[in-house]
């Protein structure tokens, strides 16, 4: 087998790797990988931002789809040649997360699926439906369960008519753009690029907002959802939160999702306490919830097909580290393997 390994921090010492071929052990499940896609927090852990601690030589990626190769002892819920995909949390199967549910996040606690053989937990991956390609499949750990977390995993999931506000066009945003119009809300969505908010308009977004050139966006966003959104797709974190809570009604939701735009900085705290302002951490998602993506997903006519801006053969993994670094993308970028 052949898998990519971060020796030491820094893309340079990403390293492609030959291994022995491994033989599952009980509840495990090693999975031929066919695609795997990127997410910022591969970006950050190759860099030594994400865990200053992590094991040397760990496999990075969190997201991957493939073929099961061979089934170890006892498990019962997969066989050889079932199409599956990863789940982030190996350990988080469903219900509320824990700190025991957390253990287990692939591409930093364990090794992870930039490889050509992955070993997964039975508890740890889903099947996915023929009419899901591997490149497909392998956008949806990660982004989309997140994505999903934010609109539906709370206690008001958001429904016809709500108004939800997305910060950017990455994976995680999105694969929320696309979710929120399934379920019939109003989608109001930000980025630096004018022909990325072109897109956006044309897979529904009723309202775009550059904010680099209007970078009091919370204004136009607040107007035009009639005095706030519902909920706010907040990935940009320190540097977004003052104007994701003057664009949120009152008593709606903020889904804390990223920090691209700094980790600290000032709260308005009476704001979000006289306003009752629902601010939610979203740590990615249970098998559960990536059960309901992959369906929702995968279902002809469901409307929400991934947006994958490039695919990189897994020779070139490197080339699509530094390709999502630049931020050219919009959507999923993609490793295929052979
Ligand atoms: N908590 C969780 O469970 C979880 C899960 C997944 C991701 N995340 C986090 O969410 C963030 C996005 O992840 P991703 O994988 O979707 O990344 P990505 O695909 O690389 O998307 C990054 C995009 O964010 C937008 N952006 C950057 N700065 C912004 C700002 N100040 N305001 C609004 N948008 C901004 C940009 O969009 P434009 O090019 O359109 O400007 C950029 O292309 C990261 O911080 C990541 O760590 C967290």
């Amino acid at each position: 087998m052949q898998r990519y390994q971060i020796m030491r921090f820094g893309l340079e010492h990403l390293t492609l790797a030959e291994a022995a071929d491994p033989t599952p052990g009980p509840g495990q499940v090693v999975v031929s990988i066919k695609a795997v896609s990127l997410n910022y927090r591969d970006m950050m852990m190759v860099a030594g931002q994400y865990d200053p601690n992590l094991a040397a030589g760990r496999v990075p990626c969190s997201d991957g789809a493939g073929v099961v190769l061979a089934t170890g002892p006892g498990v019962r819920g997969f066989k050889v040649g079932d199409r599956v995909v990863s789940s982030f949390f190996q350990n988080w199967t469903d219900g509320p997360i824990s700190s025991a549910k957390m253990r287990g996040a692939l591409g930093g606690d364990v090794d992870g699926t930039l490889t050509s053989h992955a070993v997964l937990s039975e508890t740890g991956l889903s099947k996915i439906p023929d009419g899901l390609s591997f490149v497909q499949a392998a956008t949806l750990p990660c982004a989309a369960v997140t994505a999903w977390n934010a609109l539906f995993g709370g206690p008001r999931p958001v429904g016809l008519g709500d108004s939800v506000l997305v910060q950017g066009t990455g994976g995680v945003s999105v694969f929320a753009l696309q979710l929120a119009r399934a379920a019939g809300a109003r989608v109001i969505i930000t980025s630096s690029s004018d022909e990325k908010l072109a897109r956006a308009k044309a897979m529904g977004a009723e309202v775009t907002i550059n904010y680099k050139s209007t970078p009091d966006w919370e204004k136009p966003a607040r107007e035009a959802s009639g005095g706030g959104v519902d909920v706010v797709v907040e990935v940009g974190g320190a540097g977004t939160l003052g104007k994701s809570i003057k664009a949120v009604r009152t008593g709606g939701t903020i889904a804390l999702i990223g920090v691209l735009a700094g980790v600290r900085g000032e709260v308005d705290t009476v704001s979000i306490l006289m306003r009752s302002i629902d601010v939610r951490g979203i740590n990615v998602g249970s098998l559960a919830m990536l059960q309901s993506v992959v369906r929702a997903v995968g279902t002809t006519g469901g409307g929400v097909e991934p947006v994958i801006d490039r695919v990189f053969p897994f020779a070139l993994a490197k080339e699509a580290f530094g390709y999502m670094k630049s931020g050219a993308h919009m959507g999923k970028v993609v490793i295929e393997l052979p």
